[in-house]
């Protein structure tokens, strides 16, 4: 795998977004097809960032955001590229594109994901909920977290 510094962070774009999609094909068993994310390009209550690899798209994040709550919707990392903060990366981007607008970050995760919900703890969310039977294929409960924004997000969450 390339150096984690090689990596770069940038705007969900017309480029990179085909490889976004593909890169949730591979990570979700229900993956948003790629026209939405396409059509979100010219959303402006929007924000999407990749995470590349050279041409590569291996990260991906999308959000929006209504009045100031911002909703985590896709994060998603390719499985050879996890565990080295790109996660992290790719939430800073958004938090800090919002900063100003934005006061809390709600979002839903698989009860059984764990890696993703111990990633959304160390980043500050908190359980604020939780829904019996929410997802499909397979059928499993949400649980919904939310984090304040506007203070940042933790200092040790730093990816560099
Ligand atoms: C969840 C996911 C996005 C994490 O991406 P990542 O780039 O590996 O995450 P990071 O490297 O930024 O991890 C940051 C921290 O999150 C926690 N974390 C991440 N993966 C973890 C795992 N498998 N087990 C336990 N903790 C984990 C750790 O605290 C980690 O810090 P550390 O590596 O210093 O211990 C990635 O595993 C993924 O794409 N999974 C499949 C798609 C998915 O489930 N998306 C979330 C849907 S809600």
């Amino acid at each position: 795998m390339t150096q984690r510094d090689e990596l770069a962070v940038s705007l969900l774009s017309a480029e990179n977004v085909a490889g976004a999609a593909a890169l949730c094909r591979e990570c979700f068993t229900t993956p948003w097809p790629e026209s939405v994310y396409r059509r979100e390009l010219e959303n402006p209550q929007s924000v999407g960032f990749v995470c590349t690899d050279g041409e590569t798209v291996v990260g991906f994040i999308h959000c929006d955001f209504v009045l100031d709550e911002l909703t985590l919707n896709t994060l998603a990392v390719r499985a050879d590229y996890r565990r080295c903060g790109i996660a992290k990366r790719l939430f800073a981007a958004a938090a800090e594109m919002v900063s100003g607008v934005c006061t809390v970050c709600y979002l839903e995760v698989r009860e059984s994901n764990l890696a993703a919900r111990r990633l959304y703890e160390s980043l500050g969310f908190r359980q604020n909920g939780f829904r019996p039977r929410y997802y499909h294929d397979p059928e499993e409960a949400a649980v919904l977290m939310e984090k304040p924004l506007g203070s940042g997000i933790p200092a040790d969450s730093s990816a560099d």
